[in-house]
């Protein structure tokens, strides 16, 4: 029996472990595209716990765990008595005694943290203010689909060093590669937990072409993510200058791809231009949040018993 292992941060997995779940990701997402039916998951049940707004998170879970014969559910706070002040310790213990593995979307990782403290079952995070481990975990997948290993390879992060750059971070440092990180001052990444990383996974610096020069793939976000609201005005003030267009494009290899997590603000972060243009690959970067979730899914649940 495997013991419970969660996915809370990018660095709970190794690079053995990527390495394997990158592998079933590609198996899985064949499987679908020719409308194998795989069902190891057949009568088990993932809770997802939602407490901010979604769209990909929600669609790629509840879908994954469909094809792969579950079910899953959506609880938010309006509805579910966390809104009313239900311990997330005793929400825990509830939710393990039904359900297989639970997912949340949260503000605080420490709540994440606490949940899967007193879970029996697997916990992942589907977003905290700090990081959002299965978006990077579908990003590099959809590096490795197009460009092969990331390797040594160099990741521009433009705009704010936010929950997305610091998981990026994370990943550097696993898989190998450098990550350089541009962001206007005030809004600079943070390392959290005494964390160190070095000049060869961490590039920090206030200029946008600086971090894309040489760069394999560059990757922005919202300058506002959700909890950050009442900063919006001031935000859009201090990343003018740091907008994805064709202009900064020009200073990455010329074969590099684009990025973005979505949602997308055409016009402030990136332009129509670089988002919609043939350098991008957000809209497989978008689905492969299904392929690439569901192996993570399948590693946490069975490990490496599958057919
Ligand atoms: N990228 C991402 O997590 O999208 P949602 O907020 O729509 O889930
Ligand atoms: N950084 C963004 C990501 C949204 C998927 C946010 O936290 O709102």
């Amino acid at each position: 029996m495997k013991p419970v292992g969660h996915y809370l941060q990018f660095s709970d997995l190794n690079h053995e472990e990527y390495r394997h779940i990158f592998e079933r990701a590609k198996v899985l997402k064949r499987r679908h595209s020719e409308k194998q039916l795989y069902q190891p998951l057949l009568g088990r049940v993932m809770s997802m716990i939602f407490e901010k707004n979604s769209t990909r998170t929600r669609v790629s879970f509840e879908a994954g765990m469909a094809q792969l014969g579950g079910h899953a559910m959506f609880l938010d706070t309006k509805t579910s008595q966390l809104g009313r002040g239900e311990p997330i310790e005793d929400t825990a213990r509830v939710l393990s005694r039904m359900s297989d593995i639970i997912m949340i979307r949260t503000f605080e990782q420490s709540l994440v943290e606490r949940l899967a403290a007193h879970s029996k079952v697997p916990v992942i995070n589907g977003l905290t203010n700090e990081y959002h481990p299965c978006q990077i975990l579908a990003d590099i997948f959809t590096f490795i689909e197009h460009r092969g290993s990331i390797k040594g390879k160099t990741v521009a992060w433009i705009g704010d060093g936010n929950n997305v750059c610091r998981t990026w971070l994370q990943a550097a440092k696993i898989l190998g590669f450098k990550l350089k990180v541009a962001t206007p001052v005030g809004y600079e990444l943070t390392v959290l937990d005494g964390e160190h990383y070095g000049p060869e996974h961490f590039e920090p610096t206030h200029s946008a072409v600086k971090a894309v020069e040489g760069a394999d793939l560059v990757t922005t976000d919202v300058f506002t993510s959700m909890g950050y609201e009442a900063e919006s005005a001031a935000r859009l003030e201090a990343f003018a200058s740091y907008q994805v267009n064709a202009e900064l494009m020009k200073h990455a290899k010329p074969d590099a791809l684009f990025m973005h997590c979505l949602p997308a603000h055409r016009g402030e972060e990136v332009t129509a231009e670089v988002i919609d243009g043939p350098q991008s690959v957000v809209w497989d970067e978008a689905e492969n949040r299904m392929h690439a979730q569901k192996a993570l899914i399948e590693y946490l649940l069975l490990g490496h018993q599958y057919d």
